[in-house]
């Protein structure tokens, strides 16, 4: 028998303001058709003035806690994706744990950008797998919008702001590839690439800073290490792309989604996209795409999924699990 985290409940939030492409035509010299045509966006949320990475964590969690019928204090551990924390300490996942009244098992924050969430995936599924927790809130939150320089239309038409959540929970499986749960995971970082994709603010600047972007070269290193690591995790899990349901890839660009999918031999109708609705929303879009892929009945139980992400760092890496 093998220790397996299966997901039992998802959820998402995302804030009430919905701002449309034609928005940035009123201050940069920009185009709906231009943003839609290079990146597949067409609309993304911003959240409200004051509504914090935790406040929308929390209600994604509620939301994915109500899908389990499991109440808080049922609930050993909180892993947050993000990379834009409401304070740079305490972590936001500590806040998410006040706001929903859990005060027992731990909390914390995983950074590792746009890849978070495939990361807080991994390093629950390995809590798990050893025995530290039986039920973990793993979460993706972000105010992308908090981080834009509004006078750069290449990056500030890009991203949007939510939160998506998993409950994952120990379950014993046969030890193949037909078991419920994370199957295999693979994860990448490499450092040099740091400047490519950073924010230029922090503790050592005393700012929050702005997102800065070569979009041109986080491009160039995409699709590539998103198949490869696609591929990695697939061979991990003994299964080939014929047996893969759905791709949930990170919502970043339409044209990155179809190039994966391409080079994993999937076509298109095998691939989760939210990118049009929400934007780049970072470690929040592959637990908003799962809960959306949910509700609208593409995802079913049993379903073979593979997730995969890239983001600053670079960081990157894959997920499969059976839903
Ligand atoms: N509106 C109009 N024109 C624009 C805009 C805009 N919003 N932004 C850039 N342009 C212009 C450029 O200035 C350039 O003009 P020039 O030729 O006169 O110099 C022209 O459009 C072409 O720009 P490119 O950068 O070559 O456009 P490209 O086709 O590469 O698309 C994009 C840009 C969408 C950013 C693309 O490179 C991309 O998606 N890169 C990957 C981004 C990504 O995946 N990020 C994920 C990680 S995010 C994270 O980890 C936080």
């Amino acid at each position: 028998m093998t220790r397996r985290a299966i997901v039992t409940g998802v959820g998402h939030y995302l804030p009430d303001k919905v701002v449309e492409n034609s928005h940035f035509e009123s201050f940069l010299d920009t185009s709906d058709e231009w943003i839609r045509s290079r990146s597949g966006i067409e609309r993304r949320h911003f959240a409200a003035e004051g509504q914090t990475t935790s406040d929308m964590a929390a209600r994604a969690a509620r939301a994915a806690l109500a899908a389990a019928g499991r109440q808080p204090d049922e609930v050993d551990a909180i892993l947050l994706a993000t990379s834009t924390a409401d304070l740079t300490f305490p972590s936001a996942a500590t806040m998410v744990q006040a706001q929903l009244g859990m005060t027992r098992g731990f909390a914390f924050d995983i950074q590792a950008v746009c890849a978070g969430f495939v990361f807080a995936l991994a390093n629950a599924s390995a809590l798990i797998a050893c025995g530290q927790a039986t039920r973990i809130l793993v979460i993706g939150s972000e105010s992308f919008s908090k981080l834009m320089d509004w006078s750069d239309r290449t990056t500030c038409v890009l991203f949007g702001d939510g939160a998506g959540a998993v409950l994952l929970e120990a379950s014993e499986g046969a030890g193949t590839s037909d078991d419920r749960g994370i199957l295999s995971t693979d994860l990448h970082s490499d450092g040099r690439h740091r400047d490519i994709l950073y924010v230029d603010g922090g503790v050592s600047t005393g700012t929050v800073g702005h997102l800065k972007m070569q979009g041109k070269e986080v491009f160039r290193h995409a699709i590539d290490k998103l198949a490869a690591t696609a591929h990695a995790s697939m061979d991990k899990a003994g299964v080939t792309s014929a047996d893969v349901d759905w791709i949930v890839p990170h919502q970043a660009n339409i044209r990155i989604i179809q190039g994966t999918a391409k080079k994993m031999q999937m076509p298109m109708d095998n691939v989760i996209v939210t990118v049009q609705d929400h934007g780049n929303t970072s470690a929040a879009s592959i637990p908003l795409a799962l809960s959306v892929g949910a509700e609208r009945g593409q995802i079913k139980r049993g379903d073979l999924l593979v997730t995969e992400a890239i983001g600053g760092g670079l960081a990157w890496g894959s997920v499969v699990l059976r839903w």
